[in-house]
Parts: structure tokens; sequence; C-alpha cells
């Protein structure tokens, strides 16, 4: 960028009365007349949201960011975008994240922006803020808001995946309505997202592995004050991207993304991944299939002993070296020369991280379990495939045939699952219709299913359950996800009825119910089109245009980017 005019001087550099406009308004808030004159702008790109309880320390941070652009020579400005708090949006964060990534994306390019950091935490806020930057494709860092410090509760730590344990627990009676109030403050005890390696931890080592934060941001704590450390780093750094002109397009190579699903499966990352890494290449137009996850073939051993897939929480990963320690270990595995943020490559990011527990990171001769990754089944149950992740899941359900059990919504779920008269063992498959990107709409997190309150009480506590929706990455249990096409749009899961016999078999990748094709084809006839929830605004415009879990779920039209140029000038 050095000698290049800086994005930002087409507003603040102009004379007349347009760049009168430009500046005096900024002037209005104290701003000097030096800061315009041709420093990098920086943006940041704020979630901060008191209804995003992950992401509420984002104003805190987005200070210690603004230190280090002003310490680099730039200027800060700061902006808010929609945020998605997991835990209160309705329907589900799900369906607005193609929402956020519109509204980040053009509120990028609107403005005079010569570089972005972005503030992602919970969930669905980091997939959002970097496909929405894709789309534009500046300058761009990502300062994850970290996760929460371990809780405790009784002695012991827990983290979000024992909400579903205290929720079985409470449902069987072996826990009082006192302990499970008592267990929610314990649980949720500092600032932060959630501390097991759940989707939002999961998002925060993807952006790390493809090389687009600093080192160590996956881990640190959010109430660790090395967090407004790298925060503070991180913004000096983006003014140096700006001047380097290191764009994303240069980082999110089809290398990076081959490091960042292998390191996945090496942390026992969420399942969500995969839909949010596939919406993500479809916005900076790499060439990036459902296939491409199936990294059982490569032997990718399970190094980090997690939660929900293990016993650790991410503080404790933090204090073992973090994803640093963890890439080290797994050396051979990762393309060493894929460029980062840094400016340097993926390899400097971890050639000198020490592993300080073997306990929570385990070694490739020495992993803490032989399982891990995603499993991609395909069959006739799910032509565009479906996911499963073997590290949390059963090993005896692995192979399993058993006859479906069907719900057609998650109303006809929840009405049925704990009657006492619902004809269902330990055997059977749990199918749940409806809950795809269409059909809900949005894909909410529901298809690790509660087990029938009659098996719970029998002391079952996983069976193999199949649905067109989405799993929290902190939950677990014999689970296929996101089966493509979903049932809305008349895939083979729409037509599966009570007592049709499917077999899952993980190592074979198959997922398969025994009807012929043309008993497939006979009931797909009697269908009828399920149409839309409503007739107007962003959720018409969801279910219109949203692709199918094995593409992204991503809006048809948003694939791609218009980069940063804006194409009219009004004043
Ligand atoms: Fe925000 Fe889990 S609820 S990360």
């Amino acid at each position: 960028m050095d000698g290049q005019l800086l994005r930002s001087q087409q507003w603040f550099g102009k004379k007349g009365k347009d760049g009168f406009i430009y500046r005096a308004w900024m002037k209005n808030q104290g701003i000097p007349a030096h800061e315009l004159q041709g420093k990098p702008v920086i943006g940041i790109c704020n979630t901060w949201s008191e209804l995003t309880p992950c992401n509420a320390h984002f104003r805190e941070l987005a200070e210690s960011v603004k230190h280090g652009i002003y310490e680099a020579g730039g200027f800060p400005v700061e902006f808010p975008v929609m945020s998605l708090g997991e835990t209160l949006i309705k329907p589900t964060a799900m369906l607005y994240r193609n929402l956020v990534s519109m509204d980040v994306e053009e509120s990028i390019r609107a403005n005079p922006i010569d570089g972005v950091v972005l503030l992602c935490g919970c969930d669905k806020t980091t997939p959002a803020l970097v496909m929405g930057a894709c789309s534009v494709n500046l300058p761009t860092i990502v300062v994850s808001g970290g996760p929460m410090l371990t809780g405790k509760y009784k002695g012991r730590d827990i983290g979000t995946s024992d909400v579903w344990r205290f929720s079985e627990d409470y449902r069987a009676n072996k826990m009082s309505d006192e302990e499970f109030y008592v267990a929610e403050a314990c649980m949720a005890r500092s600032r932060g997202h959630c501390a097991v390696m759940g989707t939002a931890s999961t998002m925060a080592c993807m952006v790390e592995s493809l090389g687009l934060s600093l080192a160590e941001n996956a881990a640190i704590p959010a109430a660790d004050s090395r967090r407004k450390v790298l925060a503070h780093l991180s913004g000096s750094r983006i003014v140096d991207m700006v001047r380097e002109d290191l764009k994303l397009s240069d980082i999110l190579t089809r290398e990076a993304f081959e490091n960042a699903i292998n390191v996945n499966a090496a942390i026992g990352g969420s399942t969500n991944f995969i839909i949010h890494l596939l919406a993500i290449a479809g916005r900076i137009g790499i060439d990036l299939n459902i296939d491409d996850f199936n990294t059982s073939a490569q032997n990718i051993p399970l190094l980090a002993n997690l939660q929900p897939s293990g016993k650790y929480f991410m503080e404790d990963f933090f204090y073992a070296g973090g994803l640093p320690a963890l890439m080290k270990e797994m050396d051979g595995l990762i393309h060493r020369d894929t460029i980062t943020v840094s400016g340097k490559s993926i390899a400097a990011n971890y050639e000198d991280a020490e592993c300080y527990n073997r306990d929570i990171i385990g070694t490739m001769d020495e992993p803490f379990n032989t399982v891990s990754g995603i499993v991609i089944l395909k069959g006739n149950l799910c032509e565009n495939g479906a996911v499963l992740k073997p590290s949390a899941a059963t090993p005896g359900l692995m192979k399993h045939s058993g006859k479906a059990v069907v719900f057609e919504t998650i109303e006809d779920y929840r009405s049925k699952i704990d009657d006492p008269e619902l004809d269902v063992d330990e055997t059977n498959v749990l199918v749940l219709k409806n809950v795809g990107p269409k059909g809900y709409p949005g894909m909410p997190e529901v298809g690790n299913m509660s087990i029938p309150k009659k098996l719970l009480d029998k002391g079952i506590t996983d069976m193999v359950r199949i649905s067109d929706g989405r799993m929290s990455g902190t939950g677990f249990g014999t689970v296929v996800l996101h089966v493509s096409p979903e049932a809305a749009v008349g895939g083979t899961l729409a037509i599966v009825q009570d007592g049709d016999m499917i077999t899952l078999d993980v190592h074979a990748g198959v997922l398969h119910v025994e009807l012929s094709d043309e008993e497939i084809t006979k009931r797909k006839q009697l269908l009828n089109d399920a149409g839309t929830l409503t007739n107007r605004g962003y959720v018409w415009l969801y279910q219109t245009h949203v692709e199918q879990a094995h593409l992204g779920a991503d809006l048809d039209f948003l694939r791609g980017a218009s980069g940063s140029e804006v194409l009219r000038d009004s004043h």
C-alpha cells in the first residue's frame, strides 16, 4: 500500500464540499484533523451486546485494539453490527448468520475503512463476520473474545456440556430444582464464551489455524489480561497489514483451509465447523466441498483432551500451551508455509511452542484418542451427505441397524419424547425431520434429541439419532446431523416412516434406509411442498434462498465477493 492512496482517502482526502462533509462530521467526535490525513483507518467491527453475554466484554476489548492501532500510527473507528447471542435468540442464531454477514459486508464496503478488526466470540459471530469480510476482501484480522473460566460446582469442574448432563439428571430426578438453579451461576462464572471445545472455541481455533488471527488467539481466557494484550497487538498488526496490503485472499488459500480441517480433527471440534467453513470458502472463492472434511482416511488422532470429547476445558488448554502447542505436534499434517496475518508462515506461529501438560495435549504417538474428526456419511438417506462426530459417539453404536421412530417436526418430537406410551426401545433409531436450513428454518441445534424418558429411567444414555438439523458443539452422542437434502426440500429423510429399518455404519461411511428405489420414489410423489413460514421479510428471504447444509447453508446470492469498490458515489 506504500505510495498508493489509502482507500479511506477517497473520503477524507477529498477537496471541496464532499471532503468538507466527510471530515466535518467526524470532527464532531473531537477528532483532530491530523487523524484524517493519510493514516490507515481501521474499522473495529464489534459484536458487543448485552444480549450476547459471551461478547458483553467487547467494548473493553475494543479499547485495547484501539491502543494498538494508535500505537502503530493508524486511526481506529469502531462500528456495531448485529450480534448473535446463542442462548437467547429465537428461533435459532443460525437463521441470522447470513444476515449478519450481509451487515458486515455492506458496513465495511460502504465506509472509509482500510483494514478491519473483527471482534468475534459467541458461535455464529465468528463465521458471520469472516464471511462478510471475505466478500469485501480488505486486510482483516480476527480477535476472539476468549473462553470463560472453568466452571466450579460442588468441588468439580463444569462447563457447557454439563448442561446436557444436568438436564438429563434433572429429568431423571437425580438433581433437585435448587441444585439445578445453583449450577447456573457456577457454570457461567466469568466473562467469555463457552469453556469447552464447543462451536465458539472451535471457531476461535478455526481462525487461528486458517491464519486469520495472531498465535494463541484461540485459548487465552476472556478474563486473562493477556487477552487484552492480544487485542492490543492485533490492533498494531492490522495497521501494518494495510501498509503491506495483506488481504484475506492472500491468507485464505486452499492449503489454509486444509490446515483448518486437519486441526479441527485433532481438537475434536464442533460439527458446525463444516457448515461455517464451507460458507467461508464460498465467499472467498475456494473450491471446498463436504468430502474434503472426511478426515477419517488420514488417521488424524484426537490430540486435545477437551470436553465434550474429553475431560478438560479451554482454560486448561491455554495453560497447557494452547493451539500452537497442539499444532506443533501435528506439524507433519500442516501446510507449513501458508501465510498468516502476522506476515509470517503458520509454522512460525507454533515452532517455538511448548506443551506443559501431556494429559491435555497428546502426541501423534500417544494421542488422547485414536478416534477423531468428523465422518461424512453417504447413502440413500443422505445423497449429498450427513455428518457424525465419532469422538462424541458411543463406540458400540457406530455400526447399528434399527427400526425408525419418526418425529415429523420439532413440535411432534416435544409432544411425544417423554410420553410413556411412545413405542420405543434402545435399539430404535430416532428420526427428526424438518429441522434443516429451509424446513425449520435456520437449522437449529436440536439434532442431539433427548433420550425418551422411559429409556432414560432404564439407564440408557445414548441411541442413534438422525436429523437434518445441527448439534451444539458442546453436545455429544451417536448423532447423525446435517442430512442433505433435508426433508423440507423433498430429501429421502422426508419419506421415512415408523418401522423403516435404518442402517448406520460409521466405519464404512454409510447411512441407509432399507427401502427399494421404487418405494422411495412412490412415497416422494406423495410429498407436498413445505412452502415458507411467512410471505415477507428476512425469514421469507432466507427460506427462499438458503442453500443446503452440504454447501454451507449460505444464501445463494451471497456466494462470492463484490470487493471493496463502492459502485456509486452520491456526494
Ligand atoms: Fe455463546 Fe456458547 S453460548 S459460545
